[in-house]
């Protein structure tokens, strides 16, 4: 406790050590995307609980995964969002004003909700690569490699998903 008051009277900040300036546009971009996964996730879990019919086994683990992994990266942006100095959105309330991802209503039909999924994934990685534009501009490297995998990883899903539905 006490090195925590220390290191506050220093008034010490990520970014005297980091090196990285101008960070305000990756930060709100991040704070999109946050929101963005935020939305996602529960629709995702919306998916899990309603999809019926005969891939129900199938859909019902392969949403779970989907959305333990939303998780994940819900995380991993918001931490993103702490090291470059900014405090994450948490509220939902914050999130349905940042949004580009919508929410869905109750989706029981397996191929309805993977074509919404791949919609997401469509404008999830329009994201992310604006973001990566404006990363490169100020050389924060660091959030280049985060999306860059998260766009390798969503465009291998959608080669999945594209070969399930067809
Ligand atoms: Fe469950």
């Amino acid at each position: 406790m006490e090195i925590i008051n220390y290191l506050k009277t220093l008034n010490m900040k990520t970014l005297d050590f980091t090196g990285l300036t101008n960070v305000q546009k990756v930060t709100n971009g991040l704070q999109q995307l946050l929101a963005d996964f935020q939305i996602h996730y529960t629709n995702l879990r919306g998916f899990h609980w309603n999809v019926k019919g005969k891939d129900f086994y199938l859909l019902h683990e392969k949403f779970e995964e989907m959305y333990d992994d939303a998780a994940e990266k819900v995380d991993e942006i918001a931490e993103r969002i702490l090291m470059l100095g900014e405090t994450p959105l948490h509220r939902f309330t914050d999130y349905l004003k940042t949004n580009k991802v919508k929410e869905t209503g109750v989706v029981s039909s397996g191929e309805e909700a993977v074509k919404i999924i791949l919609d997401t994934y469509k404008q999830l990685i329009a994201s992310e690569r604006a973001l990566i534009e404006k990363a490169v501009e100020i050389d924060d490297e660091a959030t280049v490699a985060l999306l860059s995998d998260y766009i390798s990883e969503q465009e291998k899903e959608i080669w999945m998903l594209t070969a399930f539905l067809g």
